[in-house]
């Protein structure tokens, strides 16, 4: 097909980093931080822009000293529940959402546990009211994506919560897509925890890959309860997880720098009303995501893997069948909105000339 196919299939970020990005990046080596190691729970200025943003982005006070870095969040999530598991090995489960980004139930099994689906309602939410007393007793984590990868939605926060201090199961809330919240201000799970300091029993997880379009560069954070963080930078340290200090240096940059966030995401919000529109040409009624980047889409006659080929075939678009997220996905396509605006009005005209 002329133009070569309009890949939305994988949430990868296709716009520049910030230009203060790319300053930090090509400055010199005053500070050392391309020769030596780099500190693996991140270094004061880089925890400081973290934990920085996190206030003024999400209203939450979090010490510096409950934040850590990670190398972007995937290795996180795949390697908690087995770190989990060295520190309380009498529990051996890892709750996470029935529809979900894959690495929750991946970490588990990495780790030899028991991954236990939580099943959600039609609005893709948890149901936790389905979690059994004796799951719960098991499990290590819950794990917890808001806004949601693929279906968009927004967890009520509180609620798991205050599930989670009844069941005395730690929440791990993955909230890579908060700055890239629709349906009101970007919102944290830290902002209803228990003592110390507000943030017993809960973990935040943060990522530059999609508010700052570096997810080549590697750089996330956890925060959250100090006697888990505290924990998981030691043996973290260990293990040798370090982020390079030229990338936490650009980290920081990014995230002192609001401007290029904001225009990232009214260049998401203005592709995702494109792409709905694209998806009406094929008698799809997908709804805005109240967060994220992606359109979740329920498929003609539910048949996700035909609307799939039928967008391959007469857009040039590639999406992804909702099954990769879980059965729970089936009857959707997810719809990335990674693309920039002239591939997309390309797939919009390709549409339209087949159907002059
Ligand atoms: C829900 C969710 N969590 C985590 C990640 C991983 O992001 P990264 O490792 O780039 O920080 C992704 C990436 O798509 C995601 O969708």
């Amino acid at each position: 097909m002329e133009g070569g196919a309009v890949d939305l299939s994988v949430g990868t970020p296709c716009d520049p980093p910030s230009p203060a990005v790319l300053a930090a990046l090509a400055a010199g080596d005053e500070d050392r931080s391309v020769r030596s190691y780099p500190s693996s729970a991140g270094s004061e200025p880089a925890r400081r822009a973290a934990a920085g943003w996190m206030n003024r982005r999400l209203g939450v006070e979090v010490p510096v000293d409950a934040l850590a870095l990670c190398i972007g969040t995937k290795e996180l999530v795949a390697g908690l529940p087995a770190w989990l598991h060295l520190r309380d090995p009498s529990r051996d489960t890892v709750l996470y959402p029935a529809l979900a980004y894959p690495t929750y139930e991946m970490g588990a099994r990495l780790a030899g546990l028991r991954p236990l689906p939580v099943p959600v309602g039609e609005d893709f939410r948890l149901r936790l009211e389905a979690v059994g007393r004796a799951d719960a007793e098991r499990a290590l984590v819950l794990w917890v994506n808001s806004p949601g990868n693929p279906a968009g939605q927004l967890e009520d926060l509180a609620a798991v919560a205050a599930w989670a201090r009844g069941a005395g199961v730690l929440v791990a809330s993955d909230e890579c897509y908060a700055e890239l919240t629709w349906a009101g201000p970007p919102r944290s799970i830290l902002g209803h925890g228990t003592s110390p300091g507000g943030l017993g029993g809960l973990l935040a997880v943060h990522s530059l890959s999609k508010r700052s379009n570096l997810a080549g560069l590697r750089f996330g954070w956890y925060a959250g309860d100090p006697a888990v963080v505290g924990y998981l930078r030691e043996v973290r340290q260990h293990a040798g997880f370090m982020v390079p200090g030229v990338v936490q240096r650009a980290g920081a940059a990014a995230l002192g720098d609001q401007g290029h966030a904001d225009a990232q995401r009214e260049a998401y919000r203005a592709r995702l009303v494109v792409l709905q529109q694209l998806l009406g040409a094929f008698d799809v009624a997908a709804p805005l995501p109240e967060g994220g980047i992606y359109l979740w889409a329920p498929a003609p006659g539910g048949d996700s893997w035909a609307l799939a080929e039928r967008l391959a075939a007469e857009a040039g678009v590639v999406v992804s069948p909702g099954e990769l997220y879980g059965e729970a996905g089936r009857g959707y396509v997810r719809v990335a909105a990674v693309a920039p605006m002239e591939r997309l009005e390309l797939a919009a005209a390709r549409v339209a000339a087949r159907r002059r």
